[in-house]
């Protein structure tokens, strides 16, 4: 009984060595379930990773220099990056068409080659709710949450194609329970129950920035946090996704964020030219708006592409310019990728794929007192893998543009700050469908609100099919799965 519980003297063996014994400081004053809570993170902590990643750091090191040190880093970085070989908006920079390649994207979804993974561990903390991020409404007229507005962009392709193209959603520990339930509640927005399976990422703790304390959020809790988005890769195997892609015969794998409802879900040009450049990682980019717009850029380094995150790309590379005025740095990072199945599995092996970035933030903690502490400033290190750091693992990675008003719009911030809002991503959905009704005949104003699910039409084309050329819309007007009925929008909209 003792051992299920794990003994005190059982985790201060494990955790001396490591000069971590403080964990257990308050032993003494926890429950049984509590014991049990505490005495499984502990268990879990790989104190030879917290070694690893100490050592890297440079242990002596005073944060602030290490501030410097990264800075500079990234500066020479920027300095030799040179913009990344892209296919452009136009077609031009690969030697395949925009035709060819939807064709051979369009195959491979009829061969039910094609699987994709949602990424979805973020709470709305920033949108100023508690929820998961994907159970934040956005329909401009629907209210149709997220995770059913990307669902339906999946449900729409599977009976265009014919193709049960599996869900692979990622979860986090503060969304998963929550998510399922939601996504039951609603039977999976229509998607089969089969064709939908959760993996949990896993957490890091975090460090005090002397890097001797792992910290405490509560006496019986580690202060962890998700893995950053780039922990799928081990989740993605842990839980058994890789295998049952493999089971299915999966060859691609399309992979979006849950904060974009104009996500364009198993595009088969992307999938189609990822193919034909025989490319094992590509990337959708959009072309910045604004030098300093909040998205990282694609770049060429040392011959390999690569993401020069946003918060690393100093303002003064950010601005540059090449010879005929554009950027230099254009290709914003949208976090849509296509992976090869076999890449993801080759990269699950391989020790070197997916580093931790180490960044220095305020993580309220307990002291040795028992005191609950919040920080003013950065107090500690915390650790994230990102996704795309995967891109330096491919044999051959390619870059593929989109038009930002067909496929981005981030919802990141609350309506009070500038971007990346609820009401920017709703007037963004808005224009798009205007712009399909008028392409498809009918006559519509700049002023009345509309929304199309992608279950009526999921482009100008299929659109065209179903209504009138010539008639006028006057009325806000939601193109519901049943077909078109008056709505009137949120008053955020
Ligand atoms: C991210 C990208 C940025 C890109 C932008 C496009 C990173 C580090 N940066 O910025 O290059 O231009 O999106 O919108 O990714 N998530 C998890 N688990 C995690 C962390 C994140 O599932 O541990 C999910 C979140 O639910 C969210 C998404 O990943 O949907 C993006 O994460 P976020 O931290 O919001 O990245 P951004 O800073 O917005």
């Amino acid at each position: 009984m003792q051992d299920a519980v794990m003994s005190r003297e059982k985790l201060l063996r494990k955790l001396e060595p490591a000069g971590q014994q403080h964990l257990v400081r308050f032993w003494d004053e926890l429950s049984p379930s509590e014991q049990a809570r505490l005495g499984k993170q502990i268990a879990a902590l790989d104190l030879d990773l917290f070694a690893q990643l100490k050592l890297q750091a440079g242990a002596s090191t005073k944060s602030n220099e290490s501030a410097g040190a990264h800075q500079a880093k990234w500066a020479a970085i920027a300095a030799r990056a040179l913009p990344p070989p892209a296919m452009k908006l136009d077609g031009s920079g690969v030697n395949f068409t925009k035709e060819e390649a939807i064709h051979c994207g369009e195959q491979a979804l009829r061969a039910n080659q094609v699987g994709m993974i949602l990424v979805a561990g973020g709470l709305g903390t920033r949108l100023g709710c508690n929820e998961p991020k994907g159970m934040f409404p956005i329909g401009p007229l629907s209210g149709r949450p997220l995770f059913q507005v990307i669902i339906e962009s999946l449900l729409a392709v599977r009976r265009r194609f014919g193709t049960p193209i599996p869900l692979y959603i990622m979860t986090s520990p503060a969304t998963d329970d929550v998510t399922r339930a939601f996504l039951a509640k609603h039977n999976y927005f229509g998607l089969p129950a089969g064709d939908v399976r959760f993996f949990c990422q896993a957490t890091m703790w975090a460090v005090d920035d002397r890097w001797e304390k792992i910290l405490l959020s509560s006496k019986s809790e580690l202060a962890l946090a998700p893995d950053g988005h780039g922990g799928m890769l081990k989740a993605f195997e842990n839980n058994g996704c890789l295998s049952d892609c493999e089971k299915r015969g999966l060859k691609y794998l399309f992979y979006g964020q849950i904060d974009n409802p104009l996500l364009q879900v198993c595009d088969p040009l992307l999938l189609g030219s990822h193919q034909l450049a025989t490319s094992e990682m590509t990337t959708q980019v959009v072309r910045k708006r604004d030098p300093l717009e909040k998205v990282g850029v694609l770049a060429e380094v040392d011959g390999k592409v690569q993401v020069i995150e946003y918060s690393d790309l100093p303002e003064e590379h950010a601005r540059q310019t090449l010879p005929d005025g554009s950027l230099k740095f254009w290709a914003g990072n949208l976090a849509v990728h296509v992976f090869d199945v076999a890449l993801l599995k080759r990269a699950t092996v391989s020790a070197t794929a997916l580093p931790f970035h180490i960044a220095h933030k305020k993580t309220p903690y307990i002291n040795d007192l028992g005191e609950q502490i919040e920080p003013e400033k950065p107090n500690s290190f915390r650790f994230e893998r990102f996704i795309f750091d995967l891109l330096a693992e491919a044999n051959h990675a390619l870059v593929v543009e989109a038009d930002p008003a067909e496929a981005f719009a981030p919802v990141k911030n609350a309506n009070s700050e500038k971007t990346d809002n609820p009401r920017l991503a709703k007037q963004a959905m808005m224009a798009l469908h205007r712009r399909w009704l008028r392409t498809a005949g009918v006559k519509i104003g700049d002023d009345v609100p509309v929304e199309i699910s992608p279950l009526f039409a999921g482009s100008p084309q299929e659109l065209a099919a179903k209504v009138a050329s010539g008639a006028i819309v006057r009325e806000p007007t939601y193109y519901s799965p049943t077909g078109p009925v008056v709505r009137h929008p949120s008053p955020d909209s």
